[in-house]
């Protein structure tokens, strides 16, 4: 199954992608991670995105395109792929639909996680990530065995250079002004179902899967 996980930034696309894989092995594919790698391995991309991560702005549309178009052409999505982070505007929506056009696929499901502002920003306050294998922990809502380290891979956590409160501010604003309206671009197709995501993330994945179970016909699970 193909899917897009919408939501703003702290919803909790990147923790229930990997829930969804675990169960289903589709494969997540998070821009903002790629970005994350490349910057730590300082290539040419990876500086050129720092610019606008930093800031909280939308990375030209023009590279995350291309880089998703060759993503989706790697084998291990073959069987399945969860977008997360991305189209994050309609120009990339658009774009998406191009591509799956000429790989004859198509987005099964969109799943668009809500949550009120003020949960978000202390999602984003307190959220830690692997920088070896890059999971996702929060010091109150999800903390790690022991404190800055990872329970995956013994990996050493920090916290994203992004979600500080001024960029978080950002970051929000945009998700408002540009994201927002792909939800909408999605809403005709059906194939939408937006999910209160200010559960617990057992909670959440709970909805998540029956949504799939719905959107399968019962035949994913
Ligand atoms: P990206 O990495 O995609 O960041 P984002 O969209 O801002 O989303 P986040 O990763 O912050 O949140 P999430 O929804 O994944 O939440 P998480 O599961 O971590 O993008 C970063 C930047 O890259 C962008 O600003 C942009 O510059 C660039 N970029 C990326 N894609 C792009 C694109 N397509 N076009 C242009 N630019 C692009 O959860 C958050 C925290 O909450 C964690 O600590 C987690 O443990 C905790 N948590 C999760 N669920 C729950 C729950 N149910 N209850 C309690 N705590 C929870
Ligand atoms: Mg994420
Ligand atoms: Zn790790």
């Amino acid at each position: 199954m193909n899917i897009v996980m919408l939501g703003p930034p702290g919803a909790g696309k990147g923790t229930q992608a990997e829930r969804i894989f675990a169960q289903f092995g589709w494969k997540p594919i998070s821009t903002g991670d790629i970005f994350r790698v490349a910057l730590a391995e300082g290539t040419p991309l990876g500086l050129e995105a720092k610019k606008y991560m930093e800031a909280g702005e939308l990375v030209p549309d023009d590279i995350v395109e291309g880089i998703v178009a060759d993503r989706l052409k790697k084998p291990d999505v073959k069987d399945g792929f969860i977008l997360d982070g991305f189209p994050r505007n309609l120009h990339q929506a658009k774009a998406l639909d191009k591509m799956l056009e000429e790989s004859g696929g198509k987005i099964d499901l969109v799943i668009n996680i809500t949550v009120d502002t003020e949960t978000l920003v202390k999602r984003l306050s307190g959220r830690r990530v692997c920088r070896k294998c890059g999971a996702n922990f929060h010091l109150l809502f999800n903390p790690p065995a022991v404190e800055g380290i990872c329970d995956h891979c013994g990996g050493e956590l920090y916290q994203r250079e992004d979600d500080n409160e001024e960029t978080v501010r950002t970051r929000l604003k945009v998700y408002e002004e540009l994201s927002e309206p792909v939800v909408s671009y999605y809403n005709p197709s059906g194939r939408l179902l937006s999910i209160d995501g200010t559960g617990t993330p057992d909670e959440v994945y709970m909805e998540i899967h029956a949504a799939i179970e719905l959107a399968s016909g019962g035949a994913a699970v």
